[in-house]
């Protein structure tokens, strides 16, 4: 099969950076990313780079290349179903917050929502790709949704999970570890893949490229984040340990990852693990393995998110007895919104939940994030909140108590404390000395990241994570 035409459903952070890249690698293919949200399409489309809806060091230079060329963004959705020979769906998949499975199964509506207009447009052969995380099983009910089409249109469902990590997307998408295709093994589910496939060959080494049954693919996908975030949780929990016994966790966490068949990364000592997926992706194996009856294989991917709660209120608890047991009416610093540096996504970040245990203990806060934007901030607050049924006047007054500033000197002066959520590297290089000499004496700076260098304590209290 030649490909000519591609389009991706869902112009967000995997949508967007994916098909940009796949526009850049190649040339001869036309992409088309499109989007009901308006707002988001308009950004895409923005002159000036520095627009673009999301942040990632190396993407608009890669939509500045590619844009106009080979790679569109609308939201002409239908439009771009059926010129399309292969059609990616990277469209949300939260955790649902009613019904059936609430709090832990992942809310498909969007996916079937898709899945039904392609049945409706499609007047030729589509080979329609799974890149949203999915469970397991889903593209059974894909398929089924797909058959409603009465054009006796042929439909492939491929399962090609994502595996980019915000932040460094371009990357990781440059240099894959591995992309991985889930197939039917019929004649027709084979040509499929190698369809795509073909696709990735463009840029991606042939060995690094996975195939497999559908259903491996897309368990293997929510597999690999409980993984990863697994280690996150067991480092976090000994992190606890580490500040009753007098160990240092930097140090622990460097003699662990030492052994090659631990392996180093992803052992990073932290307020908790924030960002979209995590915690949605392990709920959902934490459901799905309920309702196949393993209840004890759902309890042991269930203390991971536990861990990490527990992580989030340890830190929010922490600041609170490093000011005698009372934050009321104290202005404290947050440093850092963003789940993670060099991204400008602060979806579960652990900030958030800091900053709504403080303001409920009576704080004043002020908060500065390089890249987050201040209606960003209060939108996150107020989502929990109201998701939590509090009253429009309960929110606004806990919002007029959280400043956001531009400039981190105007949030750290005169301060009791700067709590440290987002290890973004222009925290390493302040002048710490000096921000302390002007906050609140004795000044306290809690470092949920360990960014600061021990050595640099001087002038204020350093309360690190696990040391
Ligand atoms: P996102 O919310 O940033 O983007 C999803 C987009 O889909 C939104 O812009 C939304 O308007 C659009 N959309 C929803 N329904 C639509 C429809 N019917 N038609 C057209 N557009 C529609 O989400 P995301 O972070 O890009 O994640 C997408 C999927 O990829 C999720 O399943 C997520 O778990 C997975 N994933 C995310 C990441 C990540 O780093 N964010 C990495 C790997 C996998
Ligand atoms: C994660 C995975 O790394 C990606 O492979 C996956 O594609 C993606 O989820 C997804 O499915 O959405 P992402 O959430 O973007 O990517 O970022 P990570 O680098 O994994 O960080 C997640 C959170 O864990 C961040 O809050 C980060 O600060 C925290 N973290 C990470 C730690 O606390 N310690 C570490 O050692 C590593």
């Amino acid at each position: 099969m030649n490909v000519t035409s591609i389009c991706c459903i869902g112009a967000g952070y995997v949508g967007g950076p994916t098909m940009a890249v796949i526009a850049l690698k190649c040339p001869n293919i036309k992409v088309t990313v499109v989007d009901i949200n308006e707002q988001r399409i308009t950004a895409w489309n923005h002159e000036d780079l520095d627009q673009l809806p999301i942040y990632e060091p190396g993407l608009k230079e890669v939509v500045a290349e590619a844009r106009g060329r080979n790679l569109f963004f609308s939201t002409d959705v239908e439009k771009a179903i059926e010129e399309s020979q292969l059609i990616f769906m990277a469209v949300n998949t939260p955790t649902k917050t009613y019904g059936d499975g609430k709090g832990f199964a992942a809310d498909l509506t969007f996916v079937e929502k898709c899945a039904r207009q392609i049945a409706k447009v499609a007047t030729s052969d589509k080979i329609v790709i799974e890149k949203s995380t999915l469970p397991v099983r889903t593209a059974e009910k894909i398929k089924e949704v797909l058959s409603s089409n009465i054009k006796g249109v042929h439909f492939e469902v491929l399962s090609n999970p994502e595996f980019l990590a915000e932040g460094t997307a371009i990357q990781d998408l440059f240099k894959s570890d591995r992309v991985l295709i889930g197939g039917d093994d019929t004649e027709s589910g084979k040509a499929a893949v190698a369809a795509l496939v073909a696709i990735y060959l463009n840029w991606i080494p042939k060995e690094k490229i996975l195939t497999t049954n559908v259903w491996s693919s897309e368990l293997s996908k929510l597999a690999s984040n409980a993984m990863l975030a697994q280690r996150i949780s067991s480092i976090n929990s000994l992190s606890a340990l580490c500040e009753k016994s007098g160990a240092d966790i930097e140090e622990v966490s460097k003699a662990i990852g030492m052994d090659s068949r631990i392996g180093s990364k992803f052992l990073k000592a932290s307020v908790g693990f924030g960002g979209s997926c995590f915690q949605k992706d392990i709920l959902n194996l934490v459901y799905l393995c309920k309702h196949f009856g393993l209840a004890e294989v759902a309890e042991y991917w269930h203390q991971v998110v536990k861990i990490n709660d527990y992580q989030k209120n340890r830190f929010a608890s922490k600041i609170i007895a490093g000011l005698n047991g009372t934050v009321n009416q104290k202005k404290i610093t947050l440093l850092g919104w963003a789940f993670k540096k060099d991204t400008n996504d602060s979806r579960e970040s652990a900030g958030i939940y800091v900053a709504d245990v403080l303001l409920e203990e009576g704080a004043e806060l002020h908060v500065f994030d390089p890249m987050v934007k201040e209606a960003q901030i209060y939108q996150d607050l107020t989502n929990l909140w109201e998701a939590r049924n509090e009253s429009s006047k309960e929110i606004n007054y806990k919002l007029k108590r959280c400043i956001v500033h531009h400039k981190h000197t105007t949030a750290l002066d005169s301060s009791f404390a700067a709590a440290i959520l987002t290890e973004w590297d222009e925290f390493k290089s302040y002048n710490w000395n000096a921000i302390a000499k002007k906050m609140m004496q004795p000044a306290k700076i809690f470092d949920g990241r360990n960014v600061i260098e021990n050595s640099s304590r001087g002038e204020f209290n350093l309360i690190q994570t696990g040391r």
